[in-house]
């Protein structure tokens, strides 16, 4: 049988509902989804990798067809050794399109076979990213409803005090 298997990528720092309901979305569509996290950003995190894997892990736990996963380098050689057919990133507003079509093209030209799906998060988390997920929560101002309880219980045993 021909099962179609689909990365999606990102730093996840931290996860969000709209990354959840991302998942959800692409879990529908896909056989197998691979939740796949960036080890080499150059982005100053917040929380570690393994710190990511165990919230995602505990994002997905209801989810049969989604697993977790770390990769470094590019994108489109840990797609080829997982052996997927597609990428999946979401698209929150037309400010997104352009940084998203640039990678999507550049994926092509490495890797002509491997498809990049862009999928919507539901309107109300069109204005959530991490980064400002983020920027907030170090203000002092509330992220409930924006990401999941235990991301918020691990924000908070990130502040000092
Ligand atoms: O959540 P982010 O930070 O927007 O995710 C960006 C990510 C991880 C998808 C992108 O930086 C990436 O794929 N990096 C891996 C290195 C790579 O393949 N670079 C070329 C992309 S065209």
């Amino acid at each position: 049988m021909n099962t179609v298997k689909a990365i999606y990528p990102g730093s996840f720092d931290p996860l969000t509902n709209g990354h959840l309901d991302l998942i959800y979305r692409a879990a529908k569509i896909f056989d197998h989804l691979v939740v796949a996290i960036l080890r080499n950003s150059s982005k100053d995190p917040l929380f570690s990798v393994e710190e990511r894997v165990a919230m995602l892990s505990e994002g997905i736990a209801g989810f049969e067809n989604v697993s977790v996963s770390t990769f470094d380098g590019l994108l489109v050689a840990f797609a080829r050794e997982q052996r997927a057919q597609a990428v999946v990133r979401g698209i929150r507003a037309i400010s997104d399109y352009e940084y998203e079509f640039q990678m999507a093209m550049m994926n092509r030209r490495l890797s002509p076979d491997l498809e990049t799906i862009f999928l919507m998060p539901d309107a109300k988390y069109s204005f959530v990213s991490s980064r400002l997920v983020k920027e907030v929560f170090q203000l002092g101002g509330s992220v409930d409803g924006l990401v999941p309880k235990f991301v918020v219980e691990r924000m908070k045993d990130k502040t000092p005090g």
